[in-house]
C-alpha cells in the first residue's frame, strides 16, 4: 500500500488515473497519520431547524411538478453492527431529468427545469431511516474522456456529530449500461463493494400510479460498508 491508496478495497484510491481530476487533486505528499480519536472533536450539532418541513421532497418547490419519473427513495444508515445512526443529517443533490444541474457551473446543452433545484435534506429517524421524494436524474456528458457520460446518480452527504466526519458518496441505479464505462464507479477496486452503491428497485416503497420506489441502505464501517469518498 502506498500513500495514494486507502486501506482496504472498499473506498476508491485518491489517485485513479482514468478519472482525470484525481490526477490533480490526489495528495502529492506522504499522508500524515493523525492520532486515534482525532476525528472525535465535538462540534456544533446540526440544529434541528436546519431541516425544514418539505426539504426531503424535491418535487414541491416549483410552481408545478418537475419533469421526469417521480421516485421515492428510502434507506437506512447503520454502523458496522447494524445499529441505526439516528438523527443524522442526510443530504442529496442531483441533476434534473435531462441530466442538468441547477448550478452556474453546469453548461451542458440540456434544459434546466424551473421546477427542480435538485437539493434535498432530512434527518434519519430513531431507526436510522431516511426518505426522499424526487425524480430520477438523467445521465450527462463530461469531459473525462471522449464520449464520456456519467451513469444516472444521486450524490449523498452524511454528517455525523462533528463536521470533520462528513462522508460523501454516490448512489447509482440498477441495470445502467454506463456503469461499465464510468471511471468514478470503476475506481472502487472491489466489484462487490461497487454493487453496494446501486440502489434496489422496491415497488412497494413507491406510491401506486405516482412514483417508483427504490431502496439504498448505507453502512458506515466494516467489511460490508458502503464505499465513500466519490
Ligand atoms: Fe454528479
Amino acid at each position: 500500500m502506498n500513500d495514494m491508496a486507502r486501506p482496504g478495497a472498499i473506498d476508491p484510491p485518491y489517485l485513479y488515473p482514468d478519472y482525470l481530476s484525481t490526477r490533480l487533486r490526489s495528495p502529492k505528499e506522504a499522508l500524515v497519520e493523525l492520532p486515534a480519536g482525532a476525528f472525535d472533536v465535538p462540534g456544533p450539532l446540526v440544529p434541528k431547524g436546519f431541516v425544514r418541513k418539505g426539504d426531503n421532497d424535491l418535487t414541491i418547490h416549483g410552481k408545478r411538478a418537475p419533469l421526469g419519473e417521480k421516485m421515492i427513495l428510502v434507506g437506512r444508515v447503520t454502523d458496522e453492527g447494524g445499529r441505526p445512526v439516528r438523527n443524522s443529517l442526510v443530504e442529496i443533490w442531483q441533476a434534473n431529468a435531462s441530466g442538468r444541474y441547477h448550478h452556474p457551473g453546469d453548461n451542458h446543452d440540456a434544459p434546466l427545469d424551473p421546477n427542480f433545484k435538485g437539493i434535498g435534506r432530512t434527518f434519519t429517524d430513531g431507526e436510522g431511516r431516511y426518505r426522499f421524494i424526487t425524480i430520477k436524474p438523467g445521465s450527462y456528458p463530461w469531459r473525462n474522456h471522449p464520449f464520456a457520460w456519467r451513469p444516472q446518480h444521486i450524490h449523498f452527504s452524511l454528517l455525523g456529530n462533528a463536521p470533520v466526519q462528513r462522508l460523501v458518496t454516490q448512489m447509482y441505479f440498477p441495470g445502467d449500461p454506463l456503469l461499465a464505462i464510468d471511471p468514478v464507479y470503476q475506481s472502487i477496486p472491489d466489484a462487490k463493494a461497487r454493487e453496494r452503491l446501486i440502489c434496489t428497485q422496491h415497488l412497494q416503497t413507491g406510491i401506486e400510479m405516482i412514483a417508483l420506489g427504490y431502496r439504498f441502505d448505507i453502512v458506515l464501517a466494516g467489511a460490508a460498508s458502503t464505499p465513500m469518498g466519490l
